[in-house]
């Protein structure tokens, strides 16, 4: 096959495709596509209680608002009653239970946002109910033994006798919050009917294909009669997997009752009230291990607070259960994960998918350990790497670590952070300074790349070259400010010998590429990137033939660069080409579609190979505590990232840099807090809720990518870097612990919980006094 000249742009940092647009504010997010004539908006009525039996809703007080043309209810829904993506458990609005507080259960269509958001306010008076006892936390549900889908074990050898049999053994609870996605743009839905019994929808989504189904089983239509767009997202981080369909189906029942466009974008507060997020979990763990800090076997309860619904916690769960091992050989483990149900939003997809829950876990044990024997935190996470000598390389679900590259990338790092000569100067200035504490950690990552379920590995594209040689392309992902469109114009641009101004991404659009799956599990480029470049490859040997014949020459001598084809002497531009390809009748158009290989599942055992590779990374944080206030500031991280042979390294740098602050802030500042009896969240703006801003980044912030290429075939041999990065972020919270030890006695193990906000951290330091070693045995 003919190859491009120069690889001039893979491995180049071209903008993201829509940066001045989005610096500009030019950039078109759903509610700012022109509205139709005639466009209606819509609004939520939410649940005024926790759990509850719901007996009426006063629909004439909410229909004699002003503006309001006609209000919703479970009973208005044509088809089914369902926007849950696994198990069908989640009604879009409440029928007769009421399951928690901010559960949508009517829906207002008036002439304006405003008007319909008045009546929609009319909730609690509209609503009548009977108020139920409820369950708001995780292990009181596990105490009752009520779950949204069954537990979930994960084993390997004999943990328990692995346990008795270990020298020294350690055990203890921990727990972790939940973390609020915080897209910058809201859950937004606008449907718009046309004719002959169908429905445009334009939605904030990763998954257009889901929005198509979940609308069609509501309306009781076939898919194709729907179709779903999304140019941009103004950001997802999970939040737009599965929960955009609530949205996305009240809109289109409204719009198809009324026969008029209806628009749906809900309040920050309501998104917050309506919509799940990252799991919290609880931990209850056993860990037995030697003198040196081997760990030997180990039993570990991971109970996550799912809400009131499966939603995506299997899989959740089981990403959690699969990455518990981090970047560490565990001869004896055995892992219960459960998935409790309580009367709270649903938890969901959120950056990291559960890994981050799991690996976090074994990173505080290993701390623990660490604290327990005296010994340097790094050495002992080194010690227990995953390494090839003894068959200490395989996961506990069967998969061979086969691409291990721990220790020369925590090598390169620890000497670029100079994280020895900092050690001892942490540990000097600590003896020196009574109130402010320093504190240093390393943390490596090794997260696994794919779908944990196999079938949604797939990807399709479509590659048009019009007749004046200009591009585009189509692919099934969708783009949320990763950089997806820019990272997949580039590999066919590149296929092609194009410059990159040459070829345009158009909107994810059901019309054009079918059953796609969602753009999550970092997995964007890898799939959709490969499928845009087989369709960009099909076109090129079309050309490649075209132009021997023209230059009387094997098809193999033809080379596409420069916006040029050539063959020894002969050359010729590409448009010219293209335009006489169209002449002689050449399909100038292809699709490409792709399935990651090698991969199978278990998911009743969990065992298997789930993962096509990993990707790895490292961070060494520095951080300073006041011990007076508990606040904290990073002073310095250095992070060194494992994107493969990048393909674009400004954006995987960006994605590396907003991944690991996105870390800091689920395990420091961003705290969720539901009011202990009525079971309304409090934190639900940003005036509660606190995400990082640009003066949390760390002030001296050094972010590099390891260089090497992917071990398997992925597109030009790059990694994703979409979600491991915010494991990165783990280090914070160790370093904040290594400073509140500071403040006891040798050997302490301060108890601190995530997040690790400066309430905790004080509390922390306070409880020291008291008893230097808590929590182990
Ligand atoms: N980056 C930005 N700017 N906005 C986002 O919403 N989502 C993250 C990550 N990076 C996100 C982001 C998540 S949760 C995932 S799974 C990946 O992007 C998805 O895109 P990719 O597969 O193309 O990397
Ligand atoms: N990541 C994100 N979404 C998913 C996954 C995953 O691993 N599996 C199923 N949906």
């Amino acid at each position: 096959m003919t190859r491009p000249l120069k690889p001039g742009l893979i491995g180049s940092s071209p903008p993201h495709e829509s940066a001045l647009l989005h610096v500009a504010g030019e950039a078109r997010y759903t509610d700012d596509i022109p509205e139709a004539q005639g466009t209606l908006h819509a609004a939520l009525g939410l649940s005024p209680v926790a759990h509850g039996r719901l007996l009426g809703i006063d629909l004439d007080l909410l229909r004699r608002q002003p503006g309001v043309v006609a209000v919703l209810t479970a009973a208005d829904i044509p088809g089914s009653n369902n926007c849950g993506p696994l198990v069908h458990d989640d009604p879009i609005l409440a029928a007769e239970h009421l399951r928690y507080l901010g559960q949508p259960v009517f829906a207002v269509i008036a002439s304006s946002r405003l008007l319909a958001r008045r009546a929609a306010a009319l909730a609690k008076t509209a609503i009548r109910c009977e108020a139920l006892p409820a369950v708001l936390n995780a292990l009181q549900a596990h105490a009752a033994g009520d779950y949204v889908v069954p537990p979930m074990h994960l084993s390997r050898g004999d943990a328990a006798t692995a346990l008795a049999q270990a020298p020294h053994s350690l055990s203890g609870d921990w727990s972790v919050g939940g973390q609020e996605q915080f897209y910058l743009e809201g859950q937004i839905s606008y449907a718009l009917p046309q004719e002959q019994q169908a429905m445009l929808l334009h939605c904030s989504t990763q998954h257009p294909s889901e929005m198509q189904q979940l609308i069609a089983h509501a309306l009781g239509w076939h898919a194709h009669q729907v179709q779903v767009q999304c140019r941009r997202m103004g950001g997802g981080f999970g939040g737009k997997e599965s929960q955009s369909a609530l949205f996305a189906c009240v809109a289109a029942i409204a719009a198809q009752q009324l026969q008029r466009p209806v628009k749906l974008r809900v309040d920050r507060d309501d998104d917050f009230l309506i919509t799940g997020r990252r799991h919290g979990f609880d931990y209850r763990w056993q860990i037995g291990f030697d003198e040196q800090g081997h760990i030997l076997g180990a039993e570990v309860d991971l109970i996550a607070n799912c809400g009131h619904s499966a939603d995506l916690s299997a899989p959740v769960m089981a990403r959690a259960l699969c990455h518990f091992d981090n970047a560490y050989w565990l001869p004896h483990l055995a892992l219960h994960g459960f998935c409790a149900r309580t009367n709270t939003q649903s938890n969901t997809a959120f950056r990291g998918f559960g890994g981050p829950q799991g690996a976090l876990a074994i990173e505080m044990i290993l701390d623990s350990v660490v604290r327990r024997l005296g010994l340097d935190p790094l050495l002992v996470r080194q010690r227990n790497f995953y390494r090839s000598e003894g068959s200490c390389d395989v996961t506990p679900y069967g998969q061979p670590v086969a691409d291990n590259i721990l220790q020369p990338l925590t090598g390169q790092l620890l000497a670029s952070s100079d994280y020895h000569a900092r050690r001892a100067e942490v540990a000097r200035f600590n003896t020196s300074s009574a109130v402010l504490k320093k504190g240093l950690a390393l943390t490596p990552v090794k997260f696994g790349i794919s779908f944990n379920v196999v079938h949604l590995n797939q990807a399709g594209a479509l590659v048009h070259v019009y007749t004046d040689g200009s591009v585009m392309v189509n692919h099934g992902g969708t783009e949320m400010g990763q950089g997806l469109n820019t990272k997949v114009a580039q590999v066919v641009a590149h296929e092609l010998g194009l410059s990159l101004s040459a070829v345009r991404c158009s909107a994810t659009d059901t019309q054009k590429i079918a059953n796609t799956s969602a753009t999550a599990a970092s997995t964007g480029t890898d799939l959709n990137g490969k499928a845009a470049q087989q369709a960009a490859q099909t076109i090129r040997q079309r050309l490649a033939s075209c132009a021997a014949a023209l230059f009387g020459c094997d098809a193999a001598a033809i080379e596409f660069a420069n916006d040029e084809v050539r063959a020894g002497s002969h050359s010729l531009s590409f448009k010219d080409l293209v335009a006489k390809a169209y002449l002689q009748r050449v399909q100038l158009w292809s699709e490409g579609f792709y399935t990651t290989p090698g991969l199978q599942w278990d998911k009743t055992r969990l065992q298997g190979r789930p993962f096509y590779y990993f990707a790895y990374g490292a961070a060494v944080v520095e951080v300073l505590v006041d011990t007076l206030t508990g606040e904290n500031r990073i002073t310095r991280a250095d992070l060194l990232h494992d994107a493969g042979r990048s393909l674009n390294p400004a954006l995987d740098i960006g994605q590396v840099e907003g991944g690991f602050v996105q870390g800091v802030g689920w395990l420091t500042t961003e705290e969720l807090v539901w009011h202990p009896s009525s079971g309304a969240l409090l934190t639900h703006a940003p005036s509660t809720y606190k995400i990082p801003t640009a003066n949390d980044s760390p002030l001296d912030f050094r972010v590099s990518l390891f260089k090497q290429a992917n071990a398997v075939d992925s597109i030009h041999r790059s990694k994703a870097v979409g979600e491991p990065p915010l494991l990165l972020g783990f280090a914070a919270l160790l370093a904040i612990k290594d400073a509140v030890a500071a403040c006891g006695p040798a050997g302490c193990d301060p108890q601190l919980c995530a997040p690790a906000t400066a309430e905790r951290v004080l509390a922390a330091v306070d409880a020291l006094g008291a008893q230097g070693t808590a929590g182990t045995t």
